[in-house]
């Protein structure tokens, strides 16, 4: 029998079959190729490759959270009408949720339906063996999040997922630095950097960078995951940003790609929608303004994670429809309008904030 959706992806069930990863990744230039074919399998591209043509192209790469079919099918959608490139990534939940071999087989299927080029990343990696079992599935990138160790330990962990990556033609994000959103770090008091607050100091990243191989970095600069991540008006530590890229380039790492967690808008119509047909968010959400995010790309926030705005434009539609037409009852009827609300939302980052619209087959 097979194995069922939700196993424990560390047990022997949920291990993907031999030989039942993504395909082989070819160089970007093999994307043009699938403009011509929409039937044939067409492989992934490198994560390495969409990084070193955003930096050249001074674009930030959406990279968007997949946990089933509807948010897959909206960001690739999205993606495709605006001709942008895209990081798909894969949470451990999401593992969880949909069992890795359901996402790779949509993933598989977006790859051979599009024309973009389409890149697969582990987000939040809580293991060397969890990053192995995704490397050994064909994901061109994974991260290892080791933030909540000491600076010893998390340089460590990471170490040894970039020599057992590297080996297997994969790239590693590592995270230096606490999520902790802006009205929560220490280090922030007086205005100057601490090494005992939450947020990443510059030195330390390039020290950071150093001894642990990673090919990039996500910073905590103020930055938090969900809908509740500033107090009033509140930024994100743009300075800070400014100088740990200065940092890394003084140290000889170059243009060296930085990566922004936490970075949904969390528009407020979204949470006022949800909250109008019956949700309960209340009145304190808040997100990065696109304004910090347009920053944040242009001083060199290559990768740019967003997952919660997706999430709020599909609950907003989904609650709408079953408000207002009580009587539905056909799943069709509230997920196709939830996966349009998320493909519009999915344009207007593209076009809007991270300016990668069109960038799809430079
Ligand atoms: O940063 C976390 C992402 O939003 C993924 O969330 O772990 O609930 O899948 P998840
Ligand atoms: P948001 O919660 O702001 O969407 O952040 C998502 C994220 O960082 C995924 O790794
Ligand atoms: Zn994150």
């Amino acid at each position: 029998m097979n194995p069922a959706v939700g196993d424990d992806p560390h047990g022997a069930k949920n291990q993907f079959p031999a030989g039942a990863g993504f395909p082989s990744v070819h160089p970007l230039s093999a994307c043009k190729g699938r403009q011509e074919s929409t039937h044939r399998i067409m492989p992934l591209t490198h994560t390495r490759d969409l990084f070193s043509k955003a930096l050249k192209g001074k674009y930030a790469l959406g990279a968007f959270n997949v946990n089933n079919m509807e948010l897959l099918q909206a960001i690739i959608e999205a993606c495709e009408e605006e001709k942008a490139p895209v990081m798909l990534q894969i949470s451990k939940g999401a593992r969880d949720y949909a069992h890795p071999v359901y996402l790779k087989g949509l993933i598989d299927s977006a790859v051979k339906l599009s024309t973009i080029p389409i890149a697969v990343h582990l987000d939040h990696g809580d293991s060397f063996e969890l990053c192995k079992q995704c490397i050994d599935e064909g994901f061109t990138s994974v991260m290892i999040d080791a933030s909540h160790d000491p600076f010893e330990k998390n340089v460590e962990i990471c170490d040894k997922v970039v020599e057992y990556a590297h080996k297997h033609n994969c790239v590693v994000e590592g995270e230096l630095g606490m999520l902790v959103g802006a009205q929560h770090d220490d280090g922030e008091e007086g205005g100057s950097y601490s090494k005992g607050g939450a947020y990443t100091h510059p030195e330390e990243a390039v020290q950071f960078v150093k001894q642990s191989g990673v090919d990039s970095l996500a910073v905590a600069i103020g930055n938090s995951h969900g809908a509740y991540k500033f107090k009033g008006e509140q930024h994100l530590d743009l300075e800070r940003l400014k100088a740990i890229k200065k940092a890394l380039l003084d140290a000889g790492m170059g243009d060296y790609p930085l990566v922004l967690h936490g970075a949904s808008s969390v528009p407020k119509e979204l949470a006022q929608k949800i909250n109008k047909y019956g949700g309960d968010l209340g009145e304190e959400t808040a997100g990065v303004p696109e304004a910090d995010i347009e920053v944040a790309r242009r001083v060199g926030c290559t990768k740019v994670n967003i997952d919660t705005d997706l999430r709020l434009a599909m609950t907003a539609a989904i609650r709408e429809v079953l408000v207002s037409k009580p009587k539905e009852f056909d799943p069709r009827k509230y997920l196709g309008p939830a996966r349009k609300a998320v493909k519009e939302l999915v344009r207007h980052k593209l076009r809007n904030v991270l300016c990668c619209a069109g960038h799809a087959f430079d």
